[in-house]
C-alpha cells in the first residue's frame, strides 16, 4: 500500500516498513548483498569469448533522492561526492577530507535484494564511493530527506533546534548518519546513536548539543515528540522540567567506593545550589522538545519502485565502465572474476574502496583496471562449519560484526573467545560509514602492518581460501603469510574467496587489544591478539600465540617468546620471563616509521600484562587454581565501555518582564541552522560553476630550504584541460605580500623556505586535471643550509625574528632573594591544526573592465583579502570586491592565511580572464596554511612555603615558521597572559619568535593566550608538587584579588574570578571529589584518577589598537524588511544571529524582518578581521548605533501614528523623503598599551572562567577517560545563552584536543607527516567528558560591552587545561607507586604515549629509550 505525499514523493506505509524490518532481522541482512544472477550463468558482455576487453561501455543507472540518473560515461576514477556536487549540483553533501575520516560527505545508500526481497540502508562516505559502484543502487542525500521549501525532516529539525549546528559544514553528514540509523532502527538506543557518529567529526559544537537533540529519538530518556510512551508523554504529563529533558542527563549510578560521586547534585545539577535561588534559570531550557515535530518512521521516502523493477529485470552480465585512464569491470560470476584476474593479474579488486581510494587520491597511484566483485554471491556467503565460521571475502565489516554477535549469542562461551575478541576489536575499527562498505578481504590483502584484524586472524590461525581460474587452495594465516611490507603470499592471479575464523577450544583464552591516539575511528599504534591454550584443568601452557601489529613492517607473531613459555605455569615467573623476552624480541629501530618507539615497545609488554591478568581471572572463573589476583590490579583488565555523556547547562533567564518580542538574552537558534541542516546553506564551493570557470591547483615546495634550480612544466602541459601554469612572473602588481609585514611572496621565486611554500599554480578545466598536472610539474632544487625545523634548532642557531619582547614588573631578582624556594622547569606545547571542516576556498571572477575582480572567499578578513589582492593585481582597492556569505569554521585559520590562496587565485583569474576556483584538499590545507604556534616555555619561579609565588622569570619561544604573519601579536598576547589569573609581584617574561623552515604559523582561537597560560600552570603545578601540596590549594593562594593589577599595570575591575572559582568549587563538589579520587587511587594500581581546577583570565581587545573598530550598514526597504550588514563574518559562531538580535531590540521588530546576506568590502569598508573574540562587541555596538539612528528617524512617524505598524512608519518616512539607510561606526575607547613604558590600557576588559576536571588514566596504555568537567564562565549578560554555551563547549573541546590529543608530526627535514583526519586526530564524539556542566555566571553584567555582555569565543578554550593537569595529577599518583615524587615534565599534548612514558614502572624499565643524538627520529618535536 502506498500513498502519495503532498510533495509528490511516495511514502511507504507502516505495514511495508515493518515487513522490511522483519525480513532484515530474520536474515541478518547483508549491507553489500549480491545482486541477482537470474539465470545463474553470467554473460561476459564486453569481452570476447577469450575474455579480451571489448570497446563497449555500459550505462550506469542509479537513483538519487528518488530520481533516476543515467550516466553514459561513468568514470571509474570519479567518486560519488564529485558526481553529486559537480554533475547533479547537489552541494548539501560536503567535502571535508576525501579520505573517509570526517563524515561530512555521509549519504545513505539503499540496495534491494530481489532474492530475499530485502532492502538495505546504510550510511557511507560519498568521498570514497566510486561512482561506478552504484549501479542499480539508490542514494539519499541531505536534500532528499527534507527542505525548507517542502518540509524538514525531524533529524534535521532536532539538531538545529538543539543548537547542534554552528558553522554547519559537518551537519549534513551528521544528519545523514542519524537518518540512516533511523531507517534501520526507528527506536535506537543511545549506544546505537553514538555508534552511528563514530565516523563524523564536528569542530565547532563540542558534540554535546548534537547528542542531546538526537537523544530525543532514543528509546531511553528521549522525548517521543508528543506521541506518547508507556508512562505518558513528558510534553503532556507535566514532566517538562525533568532534568533528563532540560539538562539531558543520565544518572550516575556509580558510588564512592569506585571513586565516582553518586550524588546527583554533582552530576545533574539537581542540587540545592541550582534550585535556589536560580529556579527560574533552571526552568529555562536551551531548547524545548515540545517544539519538535513527531517522528513517524512510516513516512520515509520509499525505495524507488522503478528501481526494483530494473533490478528484477537486470540480466546477469558483466558491466564495463571506461574513463580517461581506468576501466571498471564488474563481473557477474565468480568464474568471470577469476578469468579476468588471470588475464589482468595487476588489476585491483575494489569492494569498499577505502584502501584503494586513499592510494589513488593521496599516493598518486593509478590502477588502469579495476575489478568490482561486489555482486558475486560466493564472496558474500556466510557458512558455519564444525571448526568455525567461513566468511565470504567481500563481506563488509558491519556484516562480520553482525554475524559475530549472532554467533556469540548462541554458541557456548568457550567456543567464542576469538569471536568476542574480534567483535570487540571491530567496535573500534574506523567509523560506521567505513565498516558498512569495507570488506574483510580488503583488510587482509592490504597487508597493513597496523591492520586491526590481521593480528587476530593470525593468532587465531584463520584459514584463507584462495582461488584462481584453475582451482582453489587453502592457506593458514601464519607468520609466513606476510612476506614483506604490504605483501602477502597470495599470487597476483588469485583472489581471496573466504576466511575461516575458528571457534576457540576448551582451555583456550583469547584477547585482542588496540591502542590508538584516539579511541574512536583511529589507526592503531600497536595492536595485539594474544591466545593461550592450557593443558586441560591446569595452568600449564600448551599453546601460545602472540600476534602484534605496529611492531614491524608486517603483522608479526612473537614466536621466540611464545615457544619459550610452552609448558610453563601461568604465573608471576612466567610473566616476568615473558616481558623480558618480549622486550628483546619486539624491538624497533629508534628511527622506525611511526615514531613513538619506546612507547610501542612498552605497549607490547603492557598489553601482555593485561592479557596475563585477564587470563588469570578467566582461569579462576573456570575453576582452575591460580595465583591470587590482587584486587588493586583488577581495573587493568576492564574492557573500555563507552559511557553516554550527560550535560548540564545553567544560564540566567532574561529578567522578568522583558518583552516577549525582545530576543536579547534568549537562547535563540542560530539563524542559519535550518538551512545548514537541509544542505541549503551556501558555502563558497557550493556556488554553482560559472560557464567558463577553471580550477586551480597549487604547486608547492617539497623542500624546507632550497634554491629553485629549474621548473619543468612540459609533462604537466600535456595533461588534457590544462589552461595555464602560473608563476611569479604572472603577478602584475607586487609579488611581495603578507598580512602584517610584507615578508612573503605570492609565488616563491628563487628560494623556498618551507615544505608547502607556494611556487606556482596549474589552472585547468577540472579539479582532477589541475591536480594531476600540478603533480606532473617537475622542480629541481639545490638544498640550502641551515634547515631549522624545531624551536631547539632555532635557539641553537639564534634564529629569531625581531623584536624580542619583554614584559616586566616589580623587582624579579629581589623576589627570588625573598623566596623560600626556587625551582626551574620547562614545558613544550605542541601546535594545533585548525581543522575547520571547510578548507580554504576562493572563487575569483574577473569583471572584465577597469581591472575589477570579484572574489568569493572563505575568509575571516575581507579587507585584508581585498588589499593584498589589489596589491598583487596592481589595481586600487576599489576595483576588488571580497564577499563572504559564511565559512565552514575559521578559528583564526582564515584570519590571515586565507589571503595566500585568494591572491594566487586572483592572479590566475586575472591572467586568464576567466573565473577560477580553488578549494584546497585537506592534505594541502594542512600542509600549507600553518596552525597554532608550538611554544616552548622555560621558567624559574620563586615561592614561599605557603605556595605564594613571589618571583617569576619566564621565557617563551614560539615556532613562528618562515614568515612573521601575526606572530608578534600572538607572542605579545602570550606575555599578557603569562601570569594567567595569579598575582605575581615580581615578574619578567621574554618572548622569542623563532624563525624556522616551517609554513608560517598563525592565529588560532586564543591567539597565544593559551600557550602563555599553559606555561604558567606548569610552574604552578611544579610549585605545588615540590611543596607536597594540592595544586588547587596553591592556585587559590595566588589567585588575583579585587583591586589588584596585572603585570602590564591594568586594574582588574570588576573581577569575578573569585566568584567563578567558588561556584566551580561547589558545583563540582571539589572536596568530596578529591577525597573520592584519593580513595580510588589507593584501591587501584593500574588505573589512576586525577583532579584539577584551573582558572582563566582573558584580555578582550585586539592588541593592535587600530583594529578595535567596526562598521555597520542598515537599509530599511519600503516593505519594512531590513537588510543588515556589518564588518564581521559568520563562521558558525553565531555572530549574525547576535547582530540580528541587537537590531531587533533597537528597532523593536521581529528578527524575521531582518536579513543579513553576506559580508562584503563594498558595503562595509576597512573592516578588522573577525577575530579576538571582539566581533560581537565591536560590530554589535556599530549595529546598535546604526539602528538607533534609524529608530530616531522613524520616531516621528511612530508618534504620529502610534497604532500603526512598522511597515506604516517605514512607508510614511519614505514618502516624507527620509533616508532609510544609515551606517554606524564604533571604536573601543581608551586603548593603547606601550611595551617600552609598561603603561596604557592593553585590554578593554577581561573574561573570566574556572573549570574543574576529573580524569582516569590507564597507566599501562596511557589512555585516559574524561570523567567529569564543571565549567563556570563569566560571559556578562549573555546575548544568547545557547550560542554562548555553544562557544564555551566548542572552545573547551578544541582546547581538549590541543592539550590531550592533537599532535602535528614533522620529519626532521620539515615535512608535515600528519595531513588528514587519518593521522591527525581532533576530538570525536567519544571524547566529551562523561559529565559536563557549563554554568554561565549569573548577575555579572559587563558595563564595557553591548547590552552588558562579554566576549566568549576564545576565553573558555584554556579551561581544557584542567583536563591536562588532572591527567598530570593522575600520573603523579601512578609515579608515587614507583616511589617517584616531586615535579616532573609533561609536555602538551598529554597523549597516550606521554602519559604511559611518564608512568614509570617495571615495564617501562625493560624498554629504555635510545640515547638522543644517536639516531635520526622519524618525527621531531617542533
Ligand atoms: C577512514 C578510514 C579508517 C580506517 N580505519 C581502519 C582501522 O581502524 N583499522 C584497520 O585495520 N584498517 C582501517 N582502515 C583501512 C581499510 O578500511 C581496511 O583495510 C578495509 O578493510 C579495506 O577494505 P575495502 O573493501 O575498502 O578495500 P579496497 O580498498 O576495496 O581494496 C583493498 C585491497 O584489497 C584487495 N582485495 C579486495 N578484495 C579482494 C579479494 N577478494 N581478493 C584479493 N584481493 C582483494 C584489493 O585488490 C586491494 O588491493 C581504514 C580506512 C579508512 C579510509
Ligand atoms: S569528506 Fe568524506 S569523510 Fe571526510
Ligand atoms: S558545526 Fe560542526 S564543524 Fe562546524
Amino acid at each position: 500500500m502506498e500513498s502519495s505525499a503532498s510533495d509528490g514523493v511516495l511514502r511507504k506505509t507502516r505495514s511495508h516498513d515493518r515487513q522490511t524490518q522483519r525480513d532484515e532481522a530474520q536474515t541478518g541482512g547483508t549491507a553489500l548483498s549480491a545482486l541477482p544472477c537470474r539465470d545463474g550463468t553470467g554473460d561476459m558482455n564486453g569481452t570476447d569469448d577469450k575474455g579480451n576487453m571489448m570497446d563497449g561501455v555500459d550505462e550506469l543507472v542509479f537513483f538519487v533522492n528518488g530520481k533516476k540518473v543515467v550516466e553514459k560515461n561513468a568514470d571509474p576514477e570519479m567518486t560519488l561526492l564529485t558526481y553529486l556536487r559537480r554533475k547533479l549540483g547537489l552541494t548539501g553533501t560536503k567535502l571535508g577530507c576525501a579520505e573517509g575520516g570526517c563524515g561530512a560527505c555521509t549519504v545513505m545508500l539503499s540496495r534491494y535484494q530481489p532474492r530475499t526481497q530485502q532492502l538495505h540502508h546504510y550510511a557511507m562516505n560519498a568521498c570514497l564511493a566510486p561512482l561506478c559502484s552504484l549501479h542499480l543502487a539508490a542514494v539519499t542525500t541531505v536534500e532528499g530527506i527534507g527542505s525548507l521549501a517542502s518540509k524538514i525532516h525531524p533529524v534535521q529539525e532536532r539538531i538545529a533546534k538543539a543548537h547542534g549546528s554552528q558553522c554547519g559544514f559537518c551537519t549534513p553528514g551528521i544528519v545523514m548518519s542519524m537518518y540512516a540509523l533511523l531507517r534501520n532502527n526507528p527506536a535506537p538506543k543511545m549506544a546505537d546513536i553514538e555508534e552511528a557518529f563514530q565516523g563524523n567529526l564536528c569542530r565547532c559544537t563540542g558534540y554535546r548539543p548534537i547528542l542531546e537533540g538526537y537523544k530525543t529519538f532514543a528509546k531511553e530518556g528521549g522525548c517521543c515528540g508528543g506521541r506518547g510512551r508507556e508512562k505518558g508523554c513528558c510534553l503532556t504529563n507535566g514532566n517538562m522540567d525533568d532534568e533528563n529533558l532540560t539538562n539531558g542527563n543520565t544518572a550516575d549510578d556509580e558510588n564512592l567506593t569506585n571513586g565516582n560521586m553518586a550524588d546527583e547534585t554533582l552530576t545533574n545539577g539537581k542540587g540545592d545550589d541550582e534550585r535556589t535561588p536560580e529556579q527560574r534559570d533552571k526552568n529555562a531550557p536551551l531548547f524545548n522538545p515540545a517544539d519538535f515535530m513527531p517522528f513517524d518512521p512510516t513516512q520515509e521516502v520509499i525505495f524507488p519502485p522503478e528501481l526494483i523493477s530494473l533490478i528484477k529485470g537486470e540480466k546477469c552480465r558483466t558491466l564495463w565502465f571506461r574513463g580517461e585512464r581506468a576501466l571498471w569491470i564488474q563481473p557477474a560470476t565468480l568464474k568471470d572474476l577469476v578469468l579476468l584476474k588471470s588475464q589482468y593479474p595487476d588489476a585491483k579488486l575494489v569492494v569498499g574502496n577505502t584502501e584503494i581510494g586513499i592510494e589513488v587520491k593521496f599516493k598518486n597511484m593509478l590502477y588502469p583496471i579495476i575489478l568490482a566483485p561486489t555482486f558475486i554471491l560466493e564472496l558474500h556467503k556466510v557458512q558455519y562449519t564444525e571448526e568455525g565460521i567461513v566468511m565470504g571475502a567481500s563481506c563488509s565489516l558491519t556484516v562480520l560484526g553482525r554475524v559475530l554477535r549472532e554467533a556469540i549469542s548462541r554458541l557456548p562461551p568457550h567456543q567464542t573467545e576469538i569471536l568476542r575478541a574480534l567483535a570487540e576489536q571491530l567496535q573500534w575499527f574506523a567509523g560506521l560509514q567505513i565498516r558498512n562498505v569495507a570488506a574483510i578481504a580488503g583488510n587482509i590483502m592490504t597487508a597493513s602492518p597496523i591492520s586491526d584484524l590481521n593480528p587476530i586472524f593470525m593468532a587465531a590461525g584463520c584459514k584463507l581460501t584462495l582461488m584462481d581460474k584453475d582451482g582453489s587452495r587453502v592457506v593458514q594465516m601464519d607468520d609466513k603469510f606476510f612476506p614483506g611490507y604490504r605483501k602477502t603470499v597470495v599470487r597476483p592471479e588469485e583472489i581471496l574467496l573466504s576466511v575461516e575464523i575458528p571457534f576457540s577450544k576448551k582451555g583456550q583464552y583469547f584477547s585482542a587489544y588496540k591502542q590508538s591516539p584516539r579511541r574512536e575511528d583511529d589507526i592503531s599504534i600497536v595492536t595485539a591478539a594474544l591466545s593461550v591454550t592450557f593443558v586441560t584443568g591446569t595452568t600449564v601452557v600448551e599453546d601460545l600465540q602472540l600476534g602484534y601489529g605496529g611492531m614491524a613492517p608486517t603483522t608479526v607473531l612473537a614466536k621466540k617468546t611464545a615457544s619459550g613459555l610452552l609448558g610453563r605455569q601461568w604465573g608471576e615467573e612466567l610473566l616476568q620471563d615473558a616481558c623480558s623476552s618480549l622486550a628483546e624480541e619486539m624491538t624497533l629501530h629508534p628511527s622506525a616509521p611511526g615514531g613513538m618507539v619506546t612507547y610501542r615497545r612498552t605497549l607490547t609488554l603492557s598489553l601482555f600484562y593485561k592479557f596475563y591478568l585477564t587470563v588469570l581471572q578467566k582461569l579462576a572463573k573456570d575453576g582452575v587454581h591460580v595465583e591470587e589476583l590482587r584486587s588493586d590490579c583488577l581495573s587493568a583488565t576492564e574492557i573500555y565501555q563507552p559511557q553516554t555523556p550527560s550535560g548540564v547547562q545553567v544560564f540566567q533567564a532574561v529578567p522578568e518582564g522583558q518583552d516577549e518580542g525582545d530576543v536579547v538574552g534568549r537562547p535563540m537558534m542560530h539563524l542559519s541552522a535550518l538551512k545548514q541542516v537541509t544542505g541549503e546553506a551556501v558555502y563558497c564551493d557550493d556556488i554553482p560553476l560559472y560557464e567558463n570557470e577553471l580550477y586551480l591547483c597549487l604547486v608547492t615546495s617539497t623542500k624546507a630550504h632550497a634554491r629553485i634550480l629549474s621548473i619543468d612544466t612540459s609533462e604537466a602541459e600535456k595533461i588534457p584541460g590544462v589552461a595555464s601554469i602560473v608563476f611569479a612572473k604572472d603577478v602584475p602588481g607586487s609579488n611581495m605580500t603578507g598580512p602584517a609585514v610584507f615578508d612573503e611572496t605570492v609565488f616563491a621565486e628563487e628560494t623556498v623556505t618551507c615544505v608547502g611554500h607556494i611556487i606556482g599554480a596549474v589552472v585547468a578545466d577540472t579539479q582532477t586535471h589541475a591536480q594531476r598536472a600540478a603533480k606532473a610539474v617537475k622542480i629541481t632544487y639545490q638544498d640550502l643550509q641551515p634547515v631549522i625545523v624545531t624551536i631547539q634548532d632555532a635557539i641553537a642557531a639564534q634564529s629569531f625574528y625581531e623584536p624580542i619582547r619583554t614584559l616586566q614588573n616589580g623587582d624579579v631578582e629581589a623576589g627570588f632573594q625573598q623566596a623560600d624556594h626556587i625551582l626551574e622547569g620547562e614545558i613544550h606545547i605542541g601546535g594545533q591544526e585548525h581543522f575547520y571542516l571547510e578548507t580554504h576556498t576562493t572563487l575569483a571572477i574577473p569583471r572584465g573592465e577597469d581591472g575589477e575582480m570579484e572574489l568569493f572567499v572563505s575568509t575571516q578578513a575581507t579587507t585584508k583579502t581585498q588589499s593584498l589582492v589589489s596589491m598583487a593585481l596592481g589595481v586600487p582597492a576599489n576595483r576588488v570586491v571580497v564577499r563572504v556569505k559564511r565559512m565552514g569554521g575559521g578559528f583564526g585559520g582564515k584570519e590571515s592565511r586565507s589571503v595566500m590562496l585568494s591572491t594566487v587565485v586572483a592572479v590566475a583569474a586575472n591572467k586568464l580572464k576567466r573565473p577560477v576556483r580553488c578549494m584546497l584538499d585537506r592534505d594541502e590545507d594542512m600542509l600549507i596554511t600553518g596552525g597554532r604556534h608550538p611554544f616552548y616555555g622555560k621558567y624559574k619561579v620563586g615561592f614561599m612555603n605557603s605556595g605564594k609565588v613571589v618571583a617569576l622569570d619566564v621565557s617563551y619561544y614560539s615556532n613562528t615558521g618562515n614568515s612573521r604573519d601575526l606572530s608578534l601579536s600572538i607572542m605579545e598576547r602570550a606575555l599578557f597572559h603569562m601570569e594567567n589569573s595569579y598575582s605575581i609581584p615580581n615578574i619578567r617574561g621574554r618572548g622569542y619568535m623563532c624563525q624556522t623552515n616551517l609554513p608560517s604559523n598563525t592565529a588560532f582561537r586564543g591567539f597565544g593566550g593559551p600557550q602563555g597560560m599553559m606555561v604558567c600552570e606548569s610552574w604552578m603545578t611544579d610549585v605545588a608538587m615540590s611543596l607536597g601540596k594540592s595544586a588547587d590549594e596553591v592556585r587559590r593562594v595566588n589567585l588575583y584579588a579585587q583591586g589588584e593589577k596585572t603585570p602590564f599595570n591594568q586594574l582588574l575591575e570588576p573581577l569575578t574570578l573569585d566568584r567563578c572559582w567558588d561556584e566551580c568549587l561547589s558545583r563540582s563538589s571539589y572536596q568530596q571529589r578529591r577525597a573520592a579520587v584519593e580513595h580510588y587511587n589507593r584501591q587501584n594500581r593500574w588505573t589512576k584518577r586525577g583532579l584539577a581546577m584551573v582558572p582563566t583570565k582573558f584580555g578582550i581587545s585586539f592588541t593592535a589598537v587600530f583594529l578595535n573598530q567596526a562598521g555597520a550598514l542598515v537599509h530599511i526597504y519600503t516593505d519594512g524588511s531590513v537588510l543588515l550588514t556589518h564588518g564581521g563574518t559568520e563562521m558558525g559562531q553565531g555572530l549574525h544571529t547576535k547582530m540580528i538580535q541587537i537590531a531587533s531590540r533597537v528597532l523593536s521588530i521581529p528578527c524575521s524582518k531582518i536579513h543579513i546576506s553576506e559580508t562584503s568590502t563594498n558595503t562595509v569598508p576597512n573592516t578588522s578581521p573577525t577575530a579576538a573574540s571582539a566581533s560581537s562587541d565591536l560590530n554589535g555596538a556599530a549595529v546598535q548605533i546604526c539602528c538607533e539612528v534609524l529608530r530616531k528617524r522613524l520616531e516621528p512617524y511612530k508618534t504620529k501614528n502610534p497604532k500603526g505598524s512598522w511597515e506604516d512608519w517605514v512607508k510614511a518616512a519614505y514618502f516624507d523623503r527620509v533616508s532609510l539607510s544609515a551606517n554606524g561606526f564604533y571604536k573601543t575607547p581608551d586603548l593603547g598599551y606601550d611595551f617600552d613604558t609598561n603603561s596604557g590600557r592593553a585590554f578593554h576588559y577581561f573574561s573570566y572562567g574556572v573549570a574543574c576536571s576529573e580524569v582516569e588514566i590507564d597507566c599501562l596504555t596511557g589512555s585516559h577517560k574524561n570523567l567529569n568537567t564543571t565549567i563556570v564562565m563569566d560571559v556578562g549578560n549573555s546575548l544568547n545563552p545557547a550560542i554562548d554555551i555553544g562557544q564555551v563547549e566548542g572552545a573547551f573541546m578544541q582546547g581538549l584536543g590541543l592539550f590531550t590529543l592533537e599532535e602535528l608530526r614533522y620529519s626532521p627535514q620539515g615535512h608535515l607527516l600528519t595531513r588528514g583526519p587519518g593521522m591527525y586526530k581532533i576530538p570525536a564524539f567519544g571524547d566529551i567528558p562523561s559529565h559536563l556542566t557549563v554554568s554561565l555566571l549569573r548577575d555579572a553584567p559587563n558595563a564595557k560591552a553591548i547590552y552588558a555582555s562579554k566576549a566568549v569565543g576564545e576565553p573558555p578554550l584554556f579551561l581544557a587545561a584542567s583536563i591536562f593537569y588532572a591527567i598530570k595529577d593522575a600520573i603523579s599518583a601512578a609515579r608515587a607507586e614507583s616511589g617517584l615524587s616531586g615535579p616532573f615534565r609533561l609536555d602538551s599534548p598529554a597523549t597516550p604515549e606521554r602519559i604511559r612514558n611518564a608512568c614509570q614502572d617495571r615495564f617501562t624499565e625493560l624498554c629504555p629509550s635510545a640515547q638522543p643524538g644517536t639516531f635520526t627520529p622519524w618525527a621531531v618535536q617542533v
